[in-house]
């Protein structure tokens, strides 16, 4: 009794404090190290879960940003954000890194890597443009969605405010390069900074570093499609939330629908005609010029 107890007590990752952090800026296998530590029993952080369950911590990120500008302390504000969570991966964490290992000593930190040529090509189709369409739809939307914001925020932490917009791609090889280099020379002992290759390492580095024992599962290691996440998990609600919130965009949207479907209609009775033309050599089509008119627009 006494040792199932102790083993709850020390081997549930179920304190406040943070066990394990992620360095790894985004698009280094995140997503996937996110299901791995949630298999292993953490309970992890990710930007999926700022937009799936927290949509609350938006500001609080930006705030966490401004301070940072300000030169204010963000130690509070971050423990906040994180209060619930016992590991943290991806950005906006992974930008703040090594605040976060101050304020939990004990945190064991994960360096995703990646190699860097391969880094950007993923990153310049996902997280690294500015989602100027994006921010359109959303001014046309009624209801702002605080999350356009956060990519700011962490991108101005870790290239400097605004440089996100007007950065080569050498910059920002450089400075992904960079945060390696201060990873590997950041104070910690070796027993507590990992770097590993998610998706080709395995479970075993992690497992070791973890200290599991022979607790490591044996299953694949989990491989998330993160570009399909990111288009599903994170654009796409971005999407909807403007249409749906937006007068404007939601007519738009059911206009558009609505030729196509009067469009289609017309094609069908169109092709129904030229059949009966074959029959009974009719020579004009008859249609009505609204009809025609949406399917020049077709
Ligand atoms: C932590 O969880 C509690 C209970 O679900 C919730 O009320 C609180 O808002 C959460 N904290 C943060 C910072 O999200
Ligand atoms: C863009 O960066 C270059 C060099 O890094 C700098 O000289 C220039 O002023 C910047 N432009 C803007 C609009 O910030």
């Amino acid at each position: 009794m006494l040792l199932i107890l102790l083993s709850i007590l020390f081997l549930s990752p179920s304190s406040a404090e943070l066990a394990v952090i992620g360095a790894g800026w985004g698009r280094t296998g995140t997503m996937s190290l996110k299901v791995a530590l949630d298999k292993l029993g953490y309970k992890t952080y990710h930007m999926v879960e700022v937009i799936e369950r927290n949509p609350h911590h938006k500001a609080m990120w930006t705030e966490a940003s401004r301070r940072h500008v300000k030169g204010e302390p963000v130690g509070e504000i971050l423990s906040k954000i994180l209060e619930n969570y016992t590991a943290a991966v991806d950005f906006p964490v992974a930008a703040w890194w090594r605040e976060l290992s101050e304020l939990n000593p004990r945190a064991k930190l994960i360096l995703s890597v990646r190699e860097p040529e391969r880094w950007y090509e993923s990153a310049s189709q996902t997280i690294l443009p500015d989602p100027w369409l994006l921010r359109m739809l959303d001014t046309l939307s009624d209801v702002h969605d605080p999350v356009l914001p956060v990519p700011d925020a962490f991108w101005d932490r870790v290239l400097g405010e605004g440089r996100r917009n007007n950065i080569t791609r050498e910059e920002i090889i450089e400075e992904f390069n960079k945060n390696v280099r201060e990873f590997r020379d950041f104070k910690l002992p070796d027993e507590q900074k990992l770097e590993l290759k998610v998706g080709k390492d395995g479970w075993a580095p992690l497992c070791k570093f973890l200290e599991l024992g022979d607790k490591c599962p044996t299953e694949p290691f989990p491989r998330v499609n993160d570009r399909t996440d990111f288009k599903y998990k994170i654009i796409l609600p971005i999407v909807i939330r403007a249409v749906t919130t937006s007068k404007i965009l939601l007519s738009v949207v059911l206009l558009g629908l609505a030729s196509v479907l009067y469009a289609l209609r017309c094609l069908t009775r169109k092709m129904l005609r030229r059949r009966e033309r074959k029959s009974e050599t009719e020579v004009t089509g008859g249609l009505p010029p609204s009809c025609l008119l949406a399917l020049v627009r077709e």
